[in-house]
């Protein structure tokens, strides 16, 4: 049985490369690394909501490993004190949400680095092994987690035939992307900026190697 993880960067576009040079493998199998992005953006707001990492989930990366990768929190619930509320109820700070929050992700989080003394190997290194038990003993129930899986047939418009860092729930040793969630003018024009970049950086590398 094969399961790959993609880590080097360009990491979607070598898992899509690697993917079409092994069509013996299903691209199902095949996986790049978001999570530390993922695990970074629970963190952020953990620490604006001053409760532990572990009472922060389904927030959601999507698109590229990169500086447009899009951190989207419109789904995101805190649980405070016992309930779980929306992220955006909890922060009440829409600026933040929609400004620093998301160019500190992008730009991997150094801010959180620093503040927390973990280097960024350490981060690098629990996030593959986060992503590697999840596909293993799947994720738990009403959570999910961020991975980029091949696009095809999503359902967020999103063009097919892309490595793309989607919400994922994973049963079985098998993902599937978290469908039916409402996306706003605000969240589509991200996610179509970070599909576009792929898209060239894609048909380039496709170009260039004949795969
Ligand atoms: C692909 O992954 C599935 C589990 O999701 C596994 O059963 C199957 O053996 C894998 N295919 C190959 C060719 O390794
Ligand atoms: C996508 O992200 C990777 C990793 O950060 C980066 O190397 C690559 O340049 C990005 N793609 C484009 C087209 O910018
Ligand atoms: C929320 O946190 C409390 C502890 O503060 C815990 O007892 C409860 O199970 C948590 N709820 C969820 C949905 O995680």
């Amino acid at each position: 049985m094969c399961l790959v993880l993609v880590v080097g960067n360009p990491a979607n576009t070598n898992c899509l490369i690697a993917a079409k040079s092994a069509p013996s493998i299903p691209k199902e199998n095949f996986s790049c690394l978001t999570r530390l992005d993922h695990n970074r953006a629970r963190s952020q707001v953990a620490i604006r909501c001053g409760v532990p990492a572990t009472h922060v989930r389904n927030v959601i990366i999507w698109g590229n490993h990169s500086s447009t990768q899009y951190p989207d929190v419109h789904h995101c619930l805190v649980n405070m004190s016992g309930s779980d509320l929306a992220c955006f109820d909890v922060v009440k700070d829409d600026a933040w949400l929609k400004g620093d929050f998301i160019t500190t992700v992008q730009q991997r989080g150094a801010a959180v680095i620093k503040a927390r003394k973990l280097s960024s190997a350490m981060s690098a290194a629990k996030a593959i092994c986060d992503h590697m038990r999840d596909i293993w003993s799947g994720t738990p129930e009403g959570e999910f987690t961020s991975m980029g899986v091949f696009s095809s047939g999503n359902s967020y418009g999103v063009p097919d035939d892309l490595i793309y860092s989607f919400p994922v729930q994973i049963k079985d040793k098998t993902w599937k992307i978290v469908e039916g969630l409402a996306i706003n003018d605000f969240s589509r024009t991200k996610m179509d900026a970070t599909a576009a970049e792929l898209i060239e950086e894609r048909d380039t590398a496709v170009a260039f190697l004949g795969v």
